[in-house]
């Protein structure tokens, strides 16, 4: 899927503090320093850009919350600090991540290269499950472009990864977009998980009716890898870090 994709789902985008909803997502945005995963996150999140640069340290999250086809549904989105000094703190988070954000800047070669070792630490650390988005960041350079597009076309197809797309976080190109479809093709997945679950319960009631699944079948536990358990006990046992504290 590229950024030709039209969106053909109907979706609302609800207010950041809705208070209920009906799944939960975890997203990791990563990428090398200064590519843009705090702007990107916070304009998306908070329609907010800032021009000075101010490094994460550690992490920060943000929330999204949309309506797709009736269920509510609330990404978390980890914003991580692409130092390497960090990069085993930011493994660890991959954990439970349904989805991550793979970020560089268009402007920046040298962080178009490094995707290999970030996706390297994808798959040494997340689940086999994850989606990986592919995101050429600060479409507003042009000028000072050092990523042709058609190479970052050609570096997401040869991975296999869920979709690529140039954004802007100083203009605001692209960059609900690119949430919007992270809902859309986790809430589609999710689907398709229920669906094959409830195939399989009803298989088994057919096979032996004194019988039913428990909870420890694997296709529950399938589901519950890429939708994230939705309890503050299950935040408050990351090391949350906010406003560029450590
Ligand atoms: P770390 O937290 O150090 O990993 O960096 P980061 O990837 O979070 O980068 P950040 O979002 O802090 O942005 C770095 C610099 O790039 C800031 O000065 C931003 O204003 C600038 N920037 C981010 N996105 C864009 C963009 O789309 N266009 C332009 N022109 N500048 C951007
Ligand atoms: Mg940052």
């Amino acid at each position: 899927m590229t950024e030709e994709t039209k969106e053909e789902i109907d979706y609302e985008i609800m207010p950041e503090d809705t208070p209920i909803h009906d799944i939960s997502f975890k997203l990791i945005a990563i990428g090398d320093p200064g590519v843009g995963k705090s702007c990107l996150t916070m304009k998306a999140t908070k329609n907010i850009f800032e021009n000075d640069y101010s490094p994460t340290i550690g992490f920060e999250f943000y929330t999204f919350i949309i309506k797709i086809k009736e269920k509510i549904i609330r990404l978390q989105i980890w914003d991580t600090c692409g130092q390497e000094v960090y990069r085993s703190l930011i493994n660890s988070f991959f954990r439970n991540s349904s989805l991550a954000i793979l970020i560089y800047g268009i402007n920046n070669l040298k962080s178009f290269k490094n995707l290999e070792f970030w996706l390297n630490d994808i798959k040494m650390n997340s689940n086999p499950d994850i989606k990986i988005f592919l995101v050429g960041n600060k479409k507003d350079l042009e000028e000072k472009r050092e990523v042709p597009i058609d190479k970052a076309k050609t570096f997401y197809k040869e991975h296999n990864l869920h979709y690529f797309l140039e954004t802007s976080a100083k203009t605001g190109f692209n960059v609900q977009k690119l949430l919007i479809r992270a809902a859309i093709v986790l809430y589609e997945e999710s689907k398709n998980l229920e669906m094959k679950t409830s195939m399989v319960k009803n298989k088994n009631e057919n096979n032996n009716n004194t019988n039913s699944i428990n909870n420890n079948n694997t296709n529950d536990n399938t589901i519950k890898l890429t939708q994230e358990n939705d309890t503050e006990a299950d935040l408050n046992d990351k090391p949350v870090k906010r406003n560029n504290c450590c």
